[in-house]
């Protein structure tokens, strides 16, 4: 990657500023989305849904737990009622997460927490700082609010600019609603250290709303990482979002929640929209408690992203280092063509995050799926080896 000098970009209501960065063509990401629904409609006509290597979307490939199944399927029982005689989610959250009840909202997955928050802080002359690439829906719910959306450039070596996050937000205080922090990064896979979200913390003024949002916080092994939650309990303006769909492999039944501030969650509240089904609340619980699947789950998706990492980085290829299930892996040439012949060959991988777009970010799967993915990636990818070496 060429050393780049750090830009600061403002985007509002989706127009983007020229950008420089890695020589590529400048686009911003605002339009983007994580899967296109029309995309997987037309592509699940065509092929059967099932017999795709789905490495695209950073889901957990085996789960849900048995423990977790049986739960949701005992939960069946109340499906036509509004209510039901227990599971307490938000305790069961509060209590593994070490919080007070009242510092837990949950939301049908964390991106619709990611929209309360935007809605709750973000609007019309507002600003949202952060980074480019990184998990874009925050970024476009804010230009659908018309607040501007401030994406940073990342470092050369593809680590978030912590420094030119306080620069921006210092520079543009009044304006600024909320600063994103995504940490691991997702499509990099790279983590935070502690020490730079104490800096970020440190270095902007402390009524600034920072929402770190921690979806692979599971995978991480960075021994330098903590969960930012210890912000929140000492009174810092901090949301920490979280999800049930990577780790407890719950994307579909859709269970994710913040942990703020009493105070900031009441402020929230208002802007919550649709509730967690008995489903999703029973589901949740299970999978809080079943800790062994947990392990399993983690220990397999590591195993197995080492293990293909490690057989690529053999061949001569770079790959960022990941602390999540998922890598992003350099490729040499435009990822939109490489999914479509992915896909051709019955695998699907992640979509361009611009401006890196010739890095391919692939999710981990199965080992099944991973031997294919292996498979297809010898034969689309030679020529690309020689000159990555
Ligand atoms: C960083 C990040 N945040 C949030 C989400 C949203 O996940 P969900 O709405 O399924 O909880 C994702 C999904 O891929 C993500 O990568």
């Amino acid at each position: 990657m060429k050393k780049s000098s750090v830009s600061r970009r403002s985007f509002m209501g989706g127009t983007a500023a020229a950008l420089g960065y890695m020589g590529l063509n400048p686009r911003v990401d605002v339009s983007a989305k994580e899967f296109s629904l029309d995309e997987f409609r037309r592509s699940s006509q065509e092929f059967d849904f099932d017999s795709y290597a789905r490495l695209s979307s950073n889901e957990n490939a085996w789960a849900p737990s048995e423990a977790v199944l049986d739960a949701v399927t005992a939960s069946f029982k109340y499906a036509n009622r509004y209510g039901d005689p227990g599971e307490d989610i938000n305790a069961a959250i509060a209590e593994r997460d070490g919080v007070d009840r009242n510092m837990v909202m949950t939301t049908p997955g964390s991106g619709a927490l990611l929209r309360v928050v935007g809605t709750t802080f973000l609007g019309p002359n507002k600003k949202v700082v952060g980074v480019e690439p990184t998990y874009s829906s925050v970024y476009r719910h804010a230009s659908g609010l018309k607040a501007d959306v401030i994406a940073l450039a990342l470092n050369a070596d593809a680590t978030q600019n912590i420094q030119a996050m306080i620069d921006t937000t210092r520079k543009n205080y009044r304006d600024v609603g909320l600063v994103y922090l995504v940490n691991p990064n997702n499509p990099t896979g790279i983590s935070v250290d502690s020490s730079d979200v104490q800096k970020l913390l440190d270095g902007i003024p402390d009524d600034v709303p920072v929402l770190i949002d921690e979806a692979y916080h599971h995978f991480v092994q960075n021994p330098n990482y903590e969960t930012a939650i210890p912000h929140v309990l000492e009174g810092r303006p901090v949301i920490v979002a979280r999800t049930f769909s990577k780790i407890y492999g719950m994307a579909a039944i859709r269970l994710g929640y913040g942990i703020a501030s009493p105070e900031m969650i009441e402020k929230m509240r208002p802007h919550q929209t649709g509730n967690v089904s008995v489903l999703a609340r029973w589901g949740g619980v299970a999978a809080l408690k079943d800790r062994a699947s947990e392990e399993t789950f983690l220990k397999d998706t590591l195993d197995l992203r080492n293990k293909t990492m490690g057989e690529l980085q053999g061949m001569g290829h770079r790959i960022l280092p990941s602390d999540t299930n998922f890598f992003f892996v350099y490729t040499g040439r435009p990822v939109a063509e490489l999914q479509e012949a992915f896909r051709k060959k019955g695998v699907l991988v992640g979509r361009p995050f611009p401006p890196m777009l010739d890095y391919l970010r692939v999710s981990i799967g199965t080992a099944e799926e991973m031997a294919r993915f292996m498979v297809a990636w010898k034969e689309i990818m030679p020529a690309v080896a020689a000159d990555s070496l």
